[in-house]
């Protein structure tokens, strides 16, 4: 795994881009540079390995492709977040400005198409197919989770279908490519996509309780971000529909203030989801995605030391502080 690791974070460190023009190219050197967890390439990586791969660095392109995908969602997702911090550095938005953040993650996004154009012809046809189904419905995830942080509530099904569209696809499209690269069935192909859609979930639950619960000398950013402009997270979704009569006018005015108006926005939120214990609630959800994730994994027909490094890389994701 650790090798699978390597071989990404190596490649992407060697990738080149052009110097001039540097407000277009220094935004795009700067972010890669940050790093992050580099999840998506390895589970491309991971599953061409598991479904027999001749040779892995036929995967390569395809693992890069999703991750300079996920790197253009992220530049543009910090300006739609208005967040100040990504990978414990200033985001793009911030350190240049919005037109900046705009083109620089075009730029990323065109990047994620060479990397697809450079993988074996032969399955090329396909590849395209499962990014661009995958890439549109993070765009349709993102949409609806700007259109809710406007609506006065949302239902739990609503929530679950923004966040699989926005982030559980793309770990399902991540693997799926591997597994094409492999040439597996049709079948395994579903199979191993199903996994990532449900582990995909349980990450983007993890990821809320993160944003207002996680440690911020190693969470990477702003702690409490997702409070402040009301993103539609479980942890809101749950607590709006839990709330009692008697907390609703207290609620209804945190969620109508501002930093700059109430300085104790944040823990004033914190403050109910604590009386109602939602972190909690939160954690069971994750846990019942997770087990689905790993049954889809079990039905998979390989031998069960094959899924080792899948089983490995997902317990750590789902545990992570950052
Ligand atoms: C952040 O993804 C966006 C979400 C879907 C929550 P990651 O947590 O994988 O971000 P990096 O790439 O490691 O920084
Ligand atoms: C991530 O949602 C979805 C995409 C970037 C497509 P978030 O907005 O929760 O991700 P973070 O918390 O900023 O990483
Ligand atoms: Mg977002
Ligand atoms: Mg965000
Ligand atoms: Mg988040």
């Amino acid at each position: 795994m650790q090798h699978l690791q390597k071989l990404i974070f190596d490649s992407i460190k060697n990738s080149q881009f052009p110097n001039q023009p540097s407000n277009l190219y220094d935004p795009i050197r700067y972010f890669l540079s940050l790093g992050g967890k580099r999840i998506r390439p390895t589970l491309t990586l991971m599953a061409a390995e598991m479904f027999g791969i001749r040779e892995i660095k036929d995967a390569l392109s395809a693992a890069k492709s999703i991750e300079y995908f996920h790197n253009f969602s992220l530049v543009h997702d910090d300006v739609m977040d208005k967040a100040p911090l990504r990978r414990g550095k200033q985001t793009v938005h911030e350190k240049w400005d919005i037109n900046v953040a705009i083109l620089s993650g075009d730029g990323l996004l065109v990047k994620g198409y060479q990397e697809l154009a450079n993988c074996p012809p032969l399955y090329i046809p396909e590849l395209l197919k499962t990014f661009n189904r995958v890439a549109m419905q993070v765009c349709e995830g993102q949409q609806l989770d700007m259109d809710y942080e406007h609506a006065d509530s949302i239902s739990m099904s609503q929530y679950l279908e923004m966040i699989k569209l926005k982030t559980s696809v793309l770990l399902g499209g991540a693997l799926q490519m591997g597994a094409i690269l492999a040439g597996a069935s049709l079948q395994d192909q579903k199979l191993i996509y199903e996994f990532g859609e449900n582990i995909g979930i349980a990450f983007q639950l993890q990821d809320d309780v993160l944003d207002a619960y996680g440690n911020p000398e190693t969470f990477g950013k702003q702690v409490g971000g997702d409070i402040l402009i009301n993103k539609k997270t479980y942890l809101l979704v749950r607590l709006l529909e839990i709330v009692e009569k008697e907390d609703k006018p207290a609620l209804d005015l945190l969620l109508a203030s501002t930093l700059a108006d109430n300085p104790n926005k944040i823990a004033g939120v914190l403050h109910l989801y604590q009386k109602y214990a939602i972190k909690s609630s939160a954690d069971e959800l994750k846990d019942s995605y997770t087990k689905q994730a790993f049954e889809r994994l079990s039905a998979i027909n390989i031998p069960n030391d094959k899924k080792e490094a899948l089983i490995t890389l997902s317990n750590q994701l789902l545990i992570r502080e950052q």
